[in-house]
């Protein structure tokens, strides 16, 4: 049973992990340290049963008894084993309200709104005048304040290591704020089930100096990179015939579709398909070649393309930094 724990407890140690139990944010560190009070709590409790119960087991083996002897009712010990549990509710019930409390930051307007979508995520920011998708940077020890809204159906916006997880409910605007403390890269997930895609409804969460972030900043609000090599020239005339703009924007270009994320600056972002692969060459040719194998379900069609094409798409999309 402890190798168990241990190896569930383990399990959660890995170096992408995105575990609680190594927070990266004020919100997750307030978390951790709530989760770990309720635990040592609940430990001294479990141990002072298994003590007790073993003291009994040993201490009246050899009774020769067939049954104990009856007794009805104890006063005393009715009181104390009301009382005790009483009193580790109330330990608990405080300690939670405390850290309620620690988590509610003062509003100061959102950096952005995340959007939840079956199955991927978009983050508009309004004020800068961009949207990018799936992978979302946001600078270190500054408060960051987001709008959480969906486009569909529920589903539940998630950094592990930041904060908790707060619904993106359609219909309804909900709010997170937390102050991340750590720069780094980390996973967010979708913590709601939304539908077939739900397993692989990720995106990256990275926090920068804030002089990397306004770089980003200024990098996303500029229109897609021209293509340079000849095999890029080549692929935004495919992407711009092949009816890719039905769902995708890229700035700057004839491509204008809403449905599916936006494309600007895809070369940049660290995943592929709301982060089911790695942004490489290879990954996305397998995805634009048979997307239901990368991430079945999803809503994105397969491209209708000969191979040649297909790599001259990856040269333009891989350069659209
Ligand atoms: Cu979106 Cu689960």
């Amino acid at each position: 049973m402890l190798l168990a724990l241990a190896g569930m407890v383990l399990a959660g140690c890995g170096e992408s992990s995105p575990t609680i139990l190594r927070p990266g944010g004020s919100a997750a560190e307030d978390i951790k340290r709530l989760a770990m009070e309720i635990f040592a709590i609940l430990s001294i409790v479990l141990l002072a049963v298994w003590t007790l119960l073993a003291i009994v087991i040993i201490r009246y083996r050899h009774r020769p008894e067939a049954m104990a002897s009856q007794t009805e009712g104890n006063f005393a010990i009715e009181v104390i084993w009301t009382l005790i549990p009483t009193v580790i509710v109330i330990v608990l019930f405080v300690l939670t309200i405390r850290t309620t409390h620690q988590l509610a930051l003062a509003d100061r307007g959102a950096s952005f709104t995340a959007v939840g979508h079956q199955w991927w995520w978009e983050f508009d920011f309004e004020h800068e005048g961009f949207k990018t998708a799936n992978e979302v940077h946001v600078p270190v020890d500054q408060v960051v304040s987001i709008d959480i809204v969906s486009s569909d159906v529920i589903h539940s916006f998630w950094v592990p290591q930041m904060g908790g997880k707060v619904d993106m409910i359609p219909g309804r605007v909900n709010h997170d704020r937390f102050l991340p403390v750590e720069e780094g890269t980390y996973l967010g997930e979708c913590a709601e089930f939304c539908g077939a895609d739900h397993g692989t409804m990720r995106f990256l969460f990275v926090v920068e100096s804030p002089e990397e972030f306004s770089a980003w900043v200024a990098n996303q609000r500029r229109p897609a990179a021209e293509p340079t090599t000849p095999a890029a020239i080549a692929g935004a005339r495919v992407i711009a015939t092949v009816g890719c703009s039905g769902c995708h924007t890229i700035r700057g270009t004839t491509l204008g579709g809403i449905v599916g994320p936006d494309l600007t600056h895809f070369g940049s972002r660290g995943g592929i398909a709301a982060y089911t692969l790695p942004n490489t060459p290879a990954n996305l040719k397998k995805w634009l070649t048979d997307p239901q194998a990368v991430k079945p379900e999803c809503h994105m069609p397969r491209t209708p393309l000969p191979g040649a094409q297909i790599d001259e798409l990856v040269a333009y999309l891989e350069g659209l930094k």
